[in-house]
């Protein structure tokens, strides 16, 4: 790719619901049963505004389409309700529910000496990774406690690349969501779309998912119309270049 953007990869950023986990459908069963006692009628289409922002933020919009108007208070007993539901799904997780190719995917990363990170809006992050036996897979975890910002705001992914200490235009991130790749760009960051391409428009490129993934499959993706181009690891590292290009 003559004239392309070279961005040379030291650390990758995941999001965790949908990209890790399949949480995502657990995420919508119980901001349907809850949208079900409310007598909202609401379709997975309008589920997809919810992926990667907040709770808080989710409720809102479900009362938005509800025609709803609640007190706070409410509001406040509304997202426990359905974050109890939500919690309870996800007790039920286990080591199999990791999506196919993750772990081997990050595993690769790792023997190259790339920084791998989770950023995630969700307060259950550090829940879902110990359920599933990843608590202590990745260096660093942004999660939805640690940020006051929600995406599309930039904000978690700048708290990840601070704790791996990676530079953000070093930082290549991989989001099922429209919201999670906007908050990625405006950090700076390659974005990789997990998922349907249709769906995820404004991502660099786009997965179908980690099952077969590795580092040079990635590098052979085009980001950008062929605008960026990736590499992995440090410019002076020419053992470590030349093992994983
Ligand atoms: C994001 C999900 O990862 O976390 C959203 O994509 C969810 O759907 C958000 O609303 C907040 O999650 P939680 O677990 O804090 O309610
Ligand atoms: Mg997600």
């Amino acid at each position: 790719m003559k004239g392309a953007e070279l961005r040379r990869i030291q650390a990758c950023i995941f999001d965790l619901d949908g990209v890790i986990v399949d949480t995502a459908r657990f995420h919508y069963q119980a901001w349907k049963e809850l949208a079900d006692d409310l007598g909202i009628s609401f379709s997975e289409k309008d589920n997809e505004r919810l992926k990667g922002i907040s709770r808080m933020e989710s409720l809102e919009i479900l009362l938005q389409i509800g025609g709803m108007s609640v007190s706070r208070v409410e509001m406040a007993e509304l997202v426990d309700q359905k974050n109890r539901s939500y919690v309870n799904f996800v007790k039920k997780m286990t080591e199999n529910d990791v999506l196919p190719g993750v772990r081997d995917f990050v595993q690769e990363l790792q023997s190259h000496g790339i920084r791998v990170s989770v950023a995630s809006a969700s307060k259950n992050a550090q829940l879902v990774l110990r359920q599933v036996g990843l608590i202590n897979a990745f260096d660093a975890v942004s999660d939805g406690r640690m940020v006051k910002r929600a995406k599309p705001d930039p904000e978690i992914f700048l708290h990840s690349s601070a704790q791996l200490k990676i530079p953000v235009s070093n930082c290549l991130v991989f989001e099922d969501a429209t919201a999670g790749i906007e908050a990625a760009h405006r950090a700076g960051m390659v974005t990789v779309g997990v998922g349907n391409r249709k769906s995820l428009k404004n991502a660099d490129t786009t997965i179908p998912g980690f099952a077969g993934l590795t580092i040079p499959k990635l590098c052979s993706k085009v980001y950008r119309n062929g605008t960026i181009e990736i590499e992995f690891g440090k410019e002076d590292d020419n053992a470590k270049k030349a093992k994983i290009l």
